[in-house]
């Protein structure tokens, strides 16, 4: 299936309940042949406004880290678990993103990033396919806001770039 086929699923999906509360279904964006991919948890107020992954604020923080460390936000593959806002930004729940999952599969047998890099503690549920590397950081919105998490998700990003270099030659 193509990354376009999937994405009219994603839009139309009912499979859980979480789409009687959006706007839009949110995807993901990047390129089809991203060696990186980004794994979030699922889309906030202005995802759903916008039907395009992290360009709230913890996406903004996201894309500066980034860019702090010579990683194009445009190179990399950026999508969440769960495609759908919940309803006051709670954390899905666990039939929500069993419902999901299989999009997110999808996305990673069409693109076969080299590495997905898992933002929180709900991407950990991610699927663990072989031959992908997969990094851990701390989700952006608690790097934003507590002073400790945030020296360390820039940490995270910094090895991150290093790893990436790695790929890249
Ligand atoms: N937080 C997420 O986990 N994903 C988004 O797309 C935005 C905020």
């Amino acid at each position: 299936m193509s990354l376009e086929e999937l994405n009219y699923q994603i839009y139309g999906c009912r499979k859980c309940r979480l789409w009687q509360g959006a706007k839009h279904g949110v995807p993901g964006e990047g390129p089809l042949n991203a060696k990186v991919m980004l794994v979030g948890q699922n889309p906030g107020a202005e995802e759903d406004e916008t039907g395009r992954p992290f360009v709230g604020r913890a996406g903004k923080f996201l894309t500066k880290v980034l860019a702090e460390n010579g990683i194009k936000r445009e190179d990399l593959f950026i999508t969440n678990i769960v495609k759908h806002i919940s309803p006051q930004n709670r954390k899905p729940f666990d039939d929500e993103i069993a419902a999901c999952v299989p999009y997110l599969t999808m996305q990673i047998n069409v693109i076969k990033p080299k590495i997905i890099v898992l933002l929180g503690a709900t991407a950990k549920e991610t699927p663990r396919l072989e031959g992908i590397e997969y990094i851990e950081v701390i989700h952006p919105s608690a790097a934003m806001r507590f002073g400790k998490m945030r020296a360390k998700f820039r940490e995270q990003i910094a090895e991150l770039a290093k790893r990436i270099a790695t790929i890249n030659t």
